[in-house]
């Protein structure tokens, strides 16, 4: 497993689980468990996918040592006035006493600079290792930084090659902000690409093998998700190869800006 050191001097596994639409509590528990036992150390839930009890029960039946496994959760839209007591209900529902990454999970207008301040507090007073934000633009980021006091540890994206969003990674990397992939593998939409289905094959992979490995190529953090456990092994399987600079330019030429899910550029 590789691990990257984010600008809280954290460091968190390249590769994560992610567990959007996992649904409680089979499902997500079950999925968990699996990701766990394959070798994952690295958990990402959040509140709106009501899924955190579950992730919780399946961390603590592992019974790998809390300081092992990093777990990311995000603050909901509705919570951005009360986020000391979500962060403390996202505690008791994930049964640990700290968070290794906390994250604004959407800029939403209006109230989220006074979030991230009430997250700094949290941050400040050492009850949570690192804090983040999720769907933000290149301008909600100018506009965070412009106002508050941390830079954010990540900037959690939809980003995978159909929607390379090369200018915000730019941005990132220039301040200091890791970029979190999800979605990663298009959210199964562009599995059948025959450019990728080619690389996938010279390299004796799956395409869902190279989309991740490409992401991690460029830097970023990667957080594929599946329900099914030959997947979630498969998708775990991607430190064994390389993509060659050739390669990499072939794919991030499919980028049309195809977005799965939300699309932030218009949140003023
Ligand atoms: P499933 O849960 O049945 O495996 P993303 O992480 O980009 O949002 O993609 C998630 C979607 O991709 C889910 O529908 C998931 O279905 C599917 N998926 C996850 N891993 C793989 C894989 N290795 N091969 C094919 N489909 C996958």
């Amino acid at each position: 497993m590789e691990y990257k050191e984010l600008n809280s001097k954290n460091n968190i596994p390249a590769l994560g689980f992610g567990t959007w639409q996992l649904k409680p509590i089979k499902e997500a528990y079950n999925s968990v468990a699996s990701a766990l036992e394959k070798g994952y150390r690295h958990i990402d839930t959040a509140h709106i996918y009501f899924n955190e009890g579950s992730v919780g029960k399946a961390v603590q039946d592992s019974k790998i040592k809390r300081e092992d496994i990093f777990i990311t959760t995000k603050l909901w839209n509705w919570d951005h006035k009360k986020v000391e007591e979500a962060y403390q209900k996202s505690l008791k529902k994930l049964k640990v006493d700290y968070i290794d990454l906390y994250l604004i999970h959407f800029p939403v207008s209006k109230t989220r600079i006074d979030a991230w301040k009430a997250m700094e507090t949290i941050y400040k007073e050492k009850r949570v290792k690192s804090i983040g934000v999720s769907n933000f633009t290149i301008k909600h980021l100018e506009e965070l930084m412009s106002k508050t006091d941390i830079v954010p540890a990540v900037n959690q994206v939809e980003f995978h090659p159909f929607l390379y969003q090369k200018d915000l990674l730019d941005f990132c990397n220039k301040h200091g902000i890791a970029l979190e992939a999800y979605s990663p593998l298009s959210h199964g939409k562009r599995l059948d690409d025959h450019t990728l289905q080619d690389i996938a094959s010279a390299h004796k992979k799956t395409v869902a093998q190279v989309m991740i490995r490409w992401s991690l190529q460029h830097g970023n953090i990667v957080i594929p998700k599946s329900r099914n456990p030959g997947r979630i092994k498969q998708n775990f399987e991607v430190f064994d190869f390389e993509l060659s600079e050739i390669e990499m330019t072939s794919i991030n030429s499919l980028n049309e800006n195809y977005r799965t899910c939300w699309d932030p550029t218009d949140t003023v």
